[in-house]
């Protein structure tokens, strides 16, 4: 025993000097391989500093346990194509990330098939051209996949289901062709709209909305049925059904399935009536008052039929008989807007407007003509008095830049707050809805514009003690009138809600610092605003699941794309493509942005400093007006 020790640990120690050699030997592979991808990728992003030994400090790479598992160079303005022996010598990726990059072009290499642990696929904006390599769907880590917006070509690999773990499959804005195969997977993301697509679509991926197939020539659920082609399969099957040469009997067949289809469903509809019911029946026999959530008439049952007159919130009709209650009816803090009771508003045809974090709204119509946002508070959490007393701090305040608080109402199960209306919708629905269709894309003095109402609406509040925060800004709580005047809501409301049904999850516009949502400092509030400005300028949204699923916020994506190129690089094209020459003032307010998102509390300038600087801006830009373009 005693004759074998020392080899015992001679062996170790070799064994740990063997592994050494191994683990540098994989870096130095990897720094070869970016080395290689650098030469053919060319891009200001790309000046890695050579004489570093490491790779891992690099711009974009990051390592874990000495090898690099990620590669992120997102936005950095690169062109060029991808190399063999570049990236695909990267054995221990996980996540690539070189989106709207626009301008990489060809193929994906072969030897990406060696990137065994790769979860994160991320190529969408660029110029990628060839076909959709079958071997990304046997990739056994591979989460998610974004080809959108590039020139692939060619058919979707049929082996898509191979791809057990696959999440995302974003293929949109490519010219592929040919059928979409069966996909049984449980995707929770999926957009294969603007191809050149046909067929039918399967029927695994009928309960997708239109939206995500739109712009081919496909047919089926959920577009138009299939005239006189073959009807979509029933079950799921791993091929397209070949195709039959007896159409007309095909078509009759499909006829009666679908015959048949709408009568089982009306059947299953009216079962499922008869059960809810019933079981309504039972809980209001049970009592259970205590239950703050409204029992009956979810919003999104209106939100099917938005433009049907229905009662705004028919819970509290059923409650408003109680008794004990201070007020029954509506308190008000303004009249100007025209007298409604409770009952008016509650028999007002009402339309639902959105779901936010504190509650539902809807626009309420009245026969007169007036119209009014509603309110639906959830998961109040402060006592009855409480929130009379804050409520009551709220209707008090008044300012051009502040969405007018009407009137409120509180019972044991419903509170409601009654807001003036604005036309023009959220900040967050015009910069992000649908691009197309119409929208015009805000201009730069618009922007300004937006951007200085919301801070002098924001420094009003911050001007009344140095507790007092708006608490929730985001864009979409910066709403619009018709003459695109910014109105800021939700002011003050933070404290009163549940801090757990605030969202707990990143919601790219929390500061660092803040662990209560409950309880947001002024500071705090500059940072969300600073994200507001970066996001009014860049177009992009904080919350944008694919900026936070990478780890990168909008302020830090914003701060590294500029460290390394030029701040024009990060902004909305559709706001530099009316605006020639004149970006420099949209890099002052960029600057002014990035400043309100700085790491520490103390380093963040103050709203009413924020203010001053957009006013300057806002100045200078009005005394200087731009040259018309084209
Ligand atoms: C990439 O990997 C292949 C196969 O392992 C190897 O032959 C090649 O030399 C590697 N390239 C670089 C740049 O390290
Ligand atoms: C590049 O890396 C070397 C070695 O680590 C270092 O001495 C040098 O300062 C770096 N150069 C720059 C510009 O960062
Ligand atoms: C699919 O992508 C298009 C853009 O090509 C977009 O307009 C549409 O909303 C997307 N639909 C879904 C379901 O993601």
């Amino acid at each position: 025993m005693i004759k074998y020790k020392p080899k015992l640990s001679l062996c170790v120690v070799y064994l740990f000097v063997f592994y050494l050699a191994a683990v540098t030997s994989d870096l130095e592979s990897d720094r070869r391989a970016l080395v290689v991808l650098r030469k053919s990728v060319r891009g200001r992003t790309l000046l890695w500093n050579m004489s570093a030994p490491s790779p891992c400090d690099w711009h974009g790479v990051h390592c874990d346990a000495g090898r690099v598992t990620a590669l992120r160079l997102p936005g950095a303005g690169l062109f060029g194509s991808l190399p063999i022996g570049g990236i695909g010598n990267l054995t221990e990726l996980q996540t690539l990330s070189l989106r709207f990059n626009s301008a990489l072009s060809g193929p994906i290499p072969s030897d990406f098939s060696n990137l065994v642990l790769l979860r994160y696929l991320y190529l969408q904006g660029n110029a990628f051209s060839g076909e959709i390599p079958s071997f990304l769907f046997t990739l056994p880590n591979v989460i998610r996949i974004n080809l959108g917006e590039n020139k692939f070509s060619g058919r979707i690999p049929d082996n898509v289901n191979s791809a057990t773990r696959l999440v995302t499959l974003y293929l949109e804005r490519n010219q592929l062709t040919g059928p979409i195969p069966e996909i049984t997977l449980p995707l929770q993301q999926f957009n294969v709209s603007s191809n050149q697509l046909d067929g039918s679509i399967p029927s695994s991926l009928s309960s997708w909305p239109s939206t995500a197939f739109e712009g081919n020539t496909l047919c089926g659920k959920p577009l138009n049925l299939c005239v006189g082609g073959p009807a979509p399969e029933p079950g799921p099957g791993p091929n397209p059904p070949p195709e039959k040469k007896d159409s007309d009997k095909l078509s009759t067949g499909a006829i009666v399935g679908i015959v048949i289809g709408c009568v089982v469903g009306l059947l299953v509809l009216l079962l499922i009536l008869f059960c809810l019911c019933r079981k309504r029946k039972k809980k209001e026999e049970n009592g259970q008052a205590r239950n703050v959530e409204a029992p009956v008439a979810p919003p999104a049952t209106a939100a099917a039929i938005p433009k049907e007159r229905a009662a705004v919130v028919p819970p509290v009709k059923a409650t408003s008989s109680e008794s004990g209650v201070v007020s029954k009816d509506l308190i008000f803090f303004v009249k100007t807007f025209g007298e409604f009771d409770l009952d008016g508003l509650l028999k007002a045809s009402a339309e639902v407007l959105g779901k936010g974090t504190v509650g539902s709204s809807y626009k309420a119509s009245f026969d007169h003509g007036l119209i009014v946002a509603v309110k639906r508070l959830r998961d109040v959490v402060v006592p009855e008095k409480e929130f009379r007393e804050r409520l009551q701090v709220l209707g008090s305040m008044s300012h051009p830049n502040l969405v007018t608080l009407i009137a409120y109402y509180f019972s044991r199960d419903e509170k409601l707050l009654v807001f003036e209306y604005m036309s023009r919708g959220s900040l967050s629905a015009i910069l992000h809805g649908n691009k197309g269709n119409g929208r015009t894309p805000l201009n730069w003095e618009t922007r300004v514009g937006v951007a200085l109402g919301a801070a002098r609406a924001i420094k009003f509040l911050h001007s009344r003690d140095a507790t007092t925060s708006h608490g929730n800004i985001k864009s979409s709580n910066v709403l619009l009138s018709e003459s695109y005047e910014a109105k800021v809501s939700d002011y003050g409301l933070a404290p009163i809600i549940s801090s757990t049904s605030a969202p707990n999850r990143i919601d790219g516009y929390r500061a660092p610092e803040v662990t209560d949502a409950r309880k947001i400092s002024q500071k705090a509030d500059v940072y969300s605003f600073g994200v507001l400005i970066l996001e009014l300028l860049t177009g992009k949204s904080p919350t944008h699941q694919q900026l936070n699923e990478e780890g990168v916020d909008l302020p830090r994506w914003v701060q590294s794309v500029t460290d390394q190129q030029s701040p024009s690089e990060v902004l909305d094209p559709e706001l530099t493509r009316y605006q020639p020459e004149g970006n420099e003032n949209i890099i002052r307010l960029l600057k002014i942005g990035m400043s309100c998102t700085a790491q520490y509390p103390d380093s963040r300038p103050s709203m009413a400093d924020v203010t001053r600087l957009i006013e300057e801006v806002s100045h200078s830009s009005g005394s200087s007006p731009n040259p018309i373009s084209d």
